[in-house]
């Protein structure tokens, strides 16, 4: 196998668990690759902060230009605006493809990232920052780009999810529950970006601008958080036969007054009804129901924050950059062969 040279930009709860993965997973990824994924080197501000997993000291290095210029494939990890936009247009125009789970990033200077992308011939790999672990940026611009969509509901902030999933199960205040999902990692460094809305709506900005093939910008994507959300609001929506989500609405639109077309991006809590597949969305978990006009109604569904979940989405853009090196290397239909033997084992297990 050849190699290809990956180097991380960040190694936070995310961070930690894809260098992890990358290491003890080397051989299998080689096979479904047809190349070799070497990590060459972690960048991080502080060698000797305390990690989630133990990693080879000698990866560590402060000096991220240096690793970014010696890589094939640079995932970025480190969150927030600065350094991580000019580490990544670095990588870019060093013609490395990208992969980085950066909403905050990707809803503010998405066009110039895409565009230097462009200029190069380099990808941009994003699955990762919107709803941790579940596919959805694939979906939405491969699976239905033969589609129309016309609505996404989305629950895709775990740590909101959370809160008001405990208010209305066990009665809990707003602050307990999100001390609890702070204790558990869901919560963002600053929970402001959860409870008030703004995670939420630079997912929504991400995903609007994928499902309508155009550029919604997080200023134009109305926002409210949960801060206002009663417990006695939580109990009159559960007499109603409803349950308040913090959903992200993304919609095409007809103006009703000029009668213009267009799209809507919104983050809100919003009533809905128990019998809505969205309302079995419990804890911290995220999903993202989408209407379509051809498909009809979709949902996916599954964990949308934590280190190790996240890292899944991420190894996924890594494989996929890591293919288009390949030439002539293992397609994705043949490549998931690790010579396992099929078991004829008939029925084992009758209820799920
Ligand atoms: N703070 C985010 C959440 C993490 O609670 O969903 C994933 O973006």
């Amino acid at each position: 196998y050849r190699n290809l040279r990956v180097a991380l930009l960040g190694a936070g709860s995310v961070g930690s668990q894809v260098a992890r993965l990358l290491l003890e997973q080397g051989d299998e990824f080689a096979s479904r690759v047809g190349a070799r994924l070497e990590l060459v080197g972690i960048a991080v501000r502080d060698v000797d902060a305390p990690r989630d997993v133990d990693l080879p000291r000698e990866l560590f290095t402060t000096d991220a230009t240096s690793l970014i210029l010696g890589a094939d494939i640079v995932v970025e990890l480190m969150g927030g605006i600065e350094p991580a936009r000019g580490y990544v247009l670095e990588a870019l125009n060093s013609g490395a493809d990208v992969i980085t789970a950066n909403k905050a990033l990707l809803a503010t200077h998405g066009p110039e990232l895409f565009e230097a992308a462009e200029q190069v011939g380099a990808q941009l790999y994003y699955e990762a920052a919107v709803a941790g672990a579940i596919p959805i940026i694939r979906p939405l611009r491969d699976s239905l780009a033969g589609d129309t969509v016309s609505r996404i509901l989305g629950i895709v902030n775990g740590t909101t999810n959370f809160i008001l999933d405990r208010m209305d199960a066990t009665g809990e205040t707003l602050a307990d529950a999100l001390a609890t999902a702070t204790h558990r990692g869901y919560a963002e460094a600053d929970p402001t970006a959860d409870i008030g809305g703004y995670d939420a709506a630079q997912k929504a900005a991400i995903l609007a601008s994928l499902a309508f093939h155009t550029t919604v910008p997080l200023e134009q994507v109305y926002r409210e958080g949960i801060t206002a959300i009663t417990r006695e609001q939580v109990e009159s929506a559960r007499e109603a036969g409803s349950v308040i989500k913090l959903l992200a609405i993304c919609e095409r639109l007809t103006d009703p007054e000029t009668g213009e077309e267009g799209v809507s991006a919104r983050v809100y809590p919003a009533l809905i009804s128990r019998e809505h597949p969205l309302a079995a969305v419990r804890g911290a978990h995220n999903a993202v129901f989408v209407q379509a006009e051809a498909a009809g109604d979709l949902m996916f569904y599954g964990a949308g924050a934590g280190g190790v979940e996240t890292a899944s989405a991420v190894l996924g853009d890594v494989v996929s950059a890591a293919r288009r090196h390949v030439v002539g290397g293992p397609g994705v239909a043949e490549s998931t062969h690790a010579g396992l033997p099929v078991l004829d084992i008939g029925r084992v297990v009758t209820r799920y």
